[in-house]
């Protein structure tokens, strides 16, 4: 089976030792090849990668939007989030999917955070946080507020997510009542002003300039299980700053292992296991 992950920039991505090792689970053999590609190139690699006999892509940063336009069809979790990272190609067309938000539930659940009735708070209002707020209500969240440093940006998320629920859109959701909040940064703090979150999830890029969201103090009143999207070898300054404020803290690899099992599912029709793999990969950060 040929797989491959198509990104700019690609040379760091984890997804192809991810998928080998998955594949070994089962005694499969699959190549699994990293492709430099800008949107603007996308097509192009495309083309070249179904010729060559390619049945499965995982896109990444900067394409998950962007790849949307080459499927056929779209699943349920790609529509709602309006992008891709898991692409099938079947009968000559590409199949596109999302499995973020449903990688970074199963992560959750690993972790023993409980999401049912959970308050939960959202930070940003990009990419990432797209593909996470179907899940988020399908786990059935009691209340999902998103904060975002550009307030206008979580507004519009909300408009969106308060039209699904309201089976305005085409996908709606399994819940049609959870409630949907927005706002920025300082609205972090709660209508309270004294956060009463459950978790927090930081889906922002500032883990990746060693930076942190601005949100007050407040919100971690209710100490939070706080979750940080990103991983690397070191903690994050959000999850520094909350464990410090006493909270649990985990960052993003779990949920990297977690969408990639899903996408594995999707090609092979075997579902991994993921704790070996997550092992195996977090002592080589
Ligand atoms: P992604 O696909 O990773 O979500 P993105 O669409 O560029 O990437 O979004 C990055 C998110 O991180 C945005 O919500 C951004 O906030 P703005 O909408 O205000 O730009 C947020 N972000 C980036 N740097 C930030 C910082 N220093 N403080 C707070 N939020 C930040």
């Amino acid at each position: 089976m040929k797989l491959a992950v198509f990104g700019s920039p690609i040379a760091h991505s984890r997804s192809p030792e991810i998928h080998q090792a998955f594949a070994a689970q089962f005694g499969r053999t699959i190549e699994y090849q990293r492709i430099l590609a800008s949107p603007e190139q996308l097509s192009e690699r495309f083309a070249e990668f179904v010729a060559s006999g390619g049945v499965g892509a995982n896109v990444t940063v900067p394409l998950k939007e962007h790849a949307l336009s080459f499927c056929a069809k779209l699943s349920p979790r790609a529509e709602q989030a309006q992008a891709v990272n898991t692409l099938i190609h079947r009968n000559n067309e590409w199949l596109g999917h999302n499995t973020d938000g449903d990688g970074l539930v199963a992560d959750l659940l690993r972790l023993g955070v409980k999401l049912r009735g959970a308050r939960v708070l959202v930070l940003g209002a990009g990419g990432a946080v797209r593909g996470i707020i179907g899940p988020m209500l399908d786990a059935e969240v009691a209340h999902l507020h998103i904060a975002n440093r550009t307030e206008v940006k979580a507004q519009k998320l909300l408009v969106e997510w308060q039209q699904r629920l309201a089976g305005e859109l085409e996908i709606t959701p399994k819940v049609f009542y959870t409630l949907l909040t927005a706002g920025d940064l300082n609205s972090a703090a709660g209508s309270s002003g004294n956060g009463q979150w459950d978790i927090i999830i930081n889906a922002t890029s500032t883990g990746l300039t060693q930076e942190r969201p601005d949100i007050p103090d407040a919100s971690l009143a209710n100490k939070p299980f706080c979750y940080d999207m990103v991983y690397g070898n070191q903690p994050t300054p959000f999850m520094l700053w909350a464990e410090n404020h006493g909270c649990a803290v985990a960052d993003g690899l779990g949920m990297l292992i977690e969408q990639a099992a899903l996408s594995y599912f999707q090609w092979a029709g075997d579902i991994p296991d993921t704790k070996v793999v997550l092992d195996s990969v977090r002592s080589q950060l």
